[in-house]
């Protein structure tokens, strides 16, 4: 009969434990567990050690100061970043573009840079304008708002095609070798891939090709206002007491 009690008590602690756990609120953590993908230069890259580093790095440590939380990066694709917020991470900053449809399942941040899309092609390339990229071969990163404008250029039925890599630099070297006729990535990334082989590369920036201006926040779960006003908040601070802009000299425009 003991051994019974000890068992249902054991079990519906344990219940109770884990569920305590699952429904506590990011805002109510000591330590966010934040998502990124180092592989987007000079937001986030491996550093000499090989963790994360770069201004989206940075950046996310300033706001967890300001809040009194500790962060821990944690390196993923970027692919699967928007899906894991609210379980495996409690949020994600990888120069992630605000769009609609991540909208529909995570909240986002007041937005702390932008962006455009950018092709990257070879120095001879006559690719100048929106119609010579409709019969292309296009690299983009997986799961990005590049690979979303590959898409729709392949879905104009002109004979593009897409290829899509894990990494935006693996998608540079295969334009390199000849396998792709230009890679679709943001701005500041394009510039550093291009910037290591200038002699071979060169950048066309996306009004060129009509394409949308994007802006970057940090990825919130779904409904947490607590959060996502401490979030805002320490943005705020940050970009009133100079810290931002010290960052984005540090970073961006080095
Ligand atoms: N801004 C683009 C997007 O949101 C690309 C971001 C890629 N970021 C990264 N860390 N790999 O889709």
């Amino acid at each position: 009969m003991k051994k019974i009690i000890v068992t249902v008590l054991t079990v519906i602690m344990t219940t109770a434990i884990l569920a305590g756990c699952g429904s506590k609120s990011a805002s109510a953590k000591d330590t966010l567990i934040v998502g990124t993908n180092a592989a987007f230069p000079p937001f986030e890259y491996a550093g000499a050690d090989g963790s994360p580093e770069g201004f989206d790095i940075a950046l996310i440590n300033a706001v967890g100061e300001k809040m009194g939380k500790k962060i821990e990066v944690k390196d993923m694709e970027f692919d699967s970043l928007v899906a894991s917020i609210g379980n495996k991470i409690d949020m994600a900053i990888a120069g992630m573009t605000v769009t609609e449809e991540r909208q529909k399942t995570v909240d986002f941040s007041q937005s702390y840079y932008n962006a455009v899309q950018t092709v990257i092609v070879p120095v001879d390339s006559a690719i100048a304008s929106y119609d010579d990229l409709l019969d292309k071969k296009i690299g983009v990163q997986l799961g990005t708002t590049g690979d979303f404008t590959a898409e729709d250029i392949v879905g104009e039925g002109k004979g593009a095609e897409e290829s899509q890599y894990n990494k935006a630099v693996d998608a540079v070297n295969d334009l390199l070798n000849g396998r792709l006729d230009c890679v679709i990535v943001d701005t500041n990334p394009a510039e550093v891939f291009v910037g290591q082989y200038s002699d071979q590369l060169k950048a066309i920036d996306g009004s060129e090709f009509g394409f949308e201006p994007e802006e970057y926040a940090i990825a919130l779960p779904k409904g947490d206002k607590e959060l996502l006003e401490a979030v805002n908040k320490a943005i705020d601070e940050l970009k009133a007491d100079g810290t931002y802009d010290a960052l984005v000299k540090e970073y961006i425009e080095k």
